[in-house]
This record gives C-alpha cells, structure tokens and sequence, in this order.
C-alpha cells in the first residue's frame, strides 16, 4: 500500500515521461535513486538500469577492457552468460561452487600475464546456495589483476549489514570486486536495477566510465553524467 501511495505521490509530481535516458534528459527520479543506492552500498558510484537482467550485459562491456578471459560458474544466470556472449569475450566454465575447480581451469586455460574475470551468483536461486566467494579470493592471489563480479539479484537486500550483498557479507569489497543486483527480488519495487559497481574501498574509475559510455547507446539503461566521489 505505502509503495502504490508512493506511486501515485511520484506521478502527481513528476509525470508519466520517462526521461530514463541521459541523452533525452535524465529523470530527476532517477539520479535520486542512484544517490541514495550510492551511499546505501558505500561504493563509488550506482548505475540505474531498466532491469536486473541487463546487469551481465553492462558489466561486461564495462570490465571488457580489463580482463582477458571470463570463468563463469556453470551454474550462474543466464545474463551472465548473455552478457559475457554479447561482449564478445572469452568464457570458459568453472564447476560449480568449486574453488579447486577454478583453479584448474584458471591454470589449464589462461596464459601468461592474461586477466581472469571471475563471475558467479552470489546466492545460486534455485538452491539457495552461497558462493565461496574466500575461497575464491585465494585461488585468484597469485594472478595479477584478477576481478570478481557477482550477479547478487538474490544477496541484495539479503546478505551482509542492512542487505548489501555478499562482499559485504564476506566484508570482501575493494578496488576489483563488482557486483550488480535487482529490486525485483528481495526488494519488491517491481523493476529491476544493476546498482553497484565497484566496493567501499574506492575502486579504479575506469569501468564506471565505460558504463556510461555503454549507456549512450542504448535507452533501456541510464548512468551517472560523471562519477561520484
Ligand atoms: C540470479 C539472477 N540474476 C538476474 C536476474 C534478472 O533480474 P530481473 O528479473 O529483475 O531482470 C534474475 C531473475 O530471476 C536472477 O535470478
């Protein structure tokens, strides 16, 4: 009921346009939003998409530049997988919850000084299951620039302090860490969202500028004109 009343609230005030776009003029709605997501996760900046499932697909044109090779736990969403396919990067599956596992196919598949990107659910949906996200972090040590992205549609609003996620919850944010998410699970808005890129300790910036150019493109999403600090 208090969500319908802040429906209808936001409509008298603002209108029926949508305006999610940055080039068309962005909705104030919108950069409220990510203000408030901003410094709800503590993280560089949030990103406001028109669904959860675009998440794979904004991550991966935003990191593309900065890793070689994609492992993706066999078991992770679909937009993971579409995502990574539309990037035109180089996937290769890890087996499911399974540090060791990584590490075979990180050691079998990726050469000298390339980049691992590391993708899994944070919580698996149909099981429930939680990724061994330390675990994880071990195996990676020894290489160079390895980045972890968790597809947290089922953490957000779950795992960690006040629902922020499993790197939160494993106290695991920093510089390559991402993770995006959605407010149609746990946080029943209806719409989905891919709000967090990038953790607490103030990451690289370059990925979050990638995002925005990604958004240019396309109107289903909408981006920061500029990073927050
Ligand atoms: C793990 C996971 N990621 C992403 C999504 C996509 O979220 P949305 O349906 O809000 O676009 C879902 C939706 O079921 C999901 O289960």
């Amino acid at each position: 009921m208090d969500v319908l009343r802040a429906a209808c609230e936001a409509t008298l005030r603002y209108g029926l346009k949508l305006r999610d776009h940055r080039r068309v003029g962005c909705h104030p709605c919108v950069l409220e939003w990510e203000r408030a997501a901003n410094s709800f996760f503590g993280c560089e900046a949030a990103v406001l998409l028109g669904s959860g499932y675009a998440g794979g697909a904004v991550m991966a044109a935003a990191l593309g530049d900065d890793f070689d090779v994609a492992f993706v736990d066999e078991h992770s969403h679909a937009n993971v997988w579409d995502g990574l396919a539309a990037a035109g990067v180089r996937v290769i599956s890890f087996p499911h919850r399974d540090p060791g596992g990584l590490a075979a196919v990180l050691s079998m598949d990726l050469r000298a000084r390339q980049r691992p990107l590391v993708v899994s659910d944070g919580i698996f949906p149909i099981t429930g299951a939680l990724a061994p996200v330390p675990d994880y972090e071990v195996v990676l040590q020894p290489y160079d620039g390895a980045l972890l992205c968790l597809d947290d549609a089922h953490a957000y609003g779950v795992l960690g302090p006040d629902g922020r996620g499993t790197l939160d919850h494993f106290g695991l944010q920093g510089a390559r860490r991402f993770s995006y998410g959605t407010m149609s699970k746990a946080v029943r808005w209806g719409w989905g969202a891919g709000p967090r890129l990038g953790g607490a300790a103030g990451p690289d910036r370059t990925p979050l500028r990638r995002v925005s150019i990604h958004h240019q493109g396309s109107s289903r999403h909408c981006r920061r004109g500029r990073p927050s600090t």
